[in-house]
């Protein structure tokens, strides 16, 4: 069976939308950067494997990441999901695992790379926003794009209404991504381009149902 390690540094909900899911992938460890993370308590209630790197005890962000490679290798994952794992990576870190890192971003990327993705859609007036599931090259929230799911900006949205209107179709669209990489359907392409083989009628996009909060 496929397996992969997740890299939190908060309230895990994209985590556990990915371990409840059972994508066909064994998730057999939890790492965060930050100690009192909160979704290292509800893993470690699953009996999954944590460990936690507080990269405020590192030097440098080598010498971070080099640990964080080495908690990541003792676990031998085909892949590595980053769920809110909110540190920016090296250079040397990312070239260690290609093809091998995946992440999931709250906009349509290439737009609104960063933080603050919510509040900077609103202000920007645009009307379709998202989230991007994408596999991780050293350019910051580039990389070839697995999945994306777009939701509506309503007229009367506040940055808290717009989060949690993504994050509901965030938790549909990495377990999603996640199932095709266990199916052994995603193609890439080129270094900036993959696609996912015999997606269905659905395809490798979600629009957010007319249901959805
Ligand atoms: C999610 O919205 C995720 O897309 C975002 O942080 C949140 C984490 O929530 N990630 C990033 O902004 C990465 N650049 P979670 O801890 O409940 O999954």
């Amino acid at each position: 069976m496929t397996t992969a390690v997740i890299l939190i540094s908060g309230r895990g909900s994209n985590m556990r939308a990915l371990v409840e899911s059972k994508p066909g992938i064994d998730f057999t460890g939890v790492v965060s950067n930050r100690p009192d993370a909160a979704g290292l308590a509800w893993a470690a209630q699953q009996g999954l494997a944590t460990r936690a790197l507080d990269h405020k005890a590192f030097a440098s962000r080598e010498s971070f990441d080099a640990a964080l490679a080495a908690q990541i290798d003792s676990f031998r994952p085909d892949y590595i999901f980053l769920a809110g794992f909110m540190r920016i990576l090296t250079e040397g870190f990312i070239r260690r695992f290609p093809r091998r890192l995946v992440n999931i971003h709250p906009s349509l990327l290439p737009c609104f790379t960063g933080l603050h993705t919510h509040r900077r859609a609103i202000e920007a007036g645009v009307k379709l926003h998202g989230a991007t599931v994408h596999f991780v090259t050293p350019e910051l929230d580039h990389g070839p794009i697995l999945a994306q799911a777009a939701v509506p900006v309503l007229a009367d949205d506040t940055e808290d209404s717009l989060a949690a209107r993504v994050l509901a179709q965030e938790h549909r669209l990495y377990p999603q991504a996640a199932r095709w990489i266990a199916e052994g359907r995603v193609r890439f392409i080129s270094d900036d381009v993959v696609r996912v083989e015999g997606s269905g009628v659905e395809g490798d996009w979600i629009l957010s149902p007319r249901d959805s909060p």
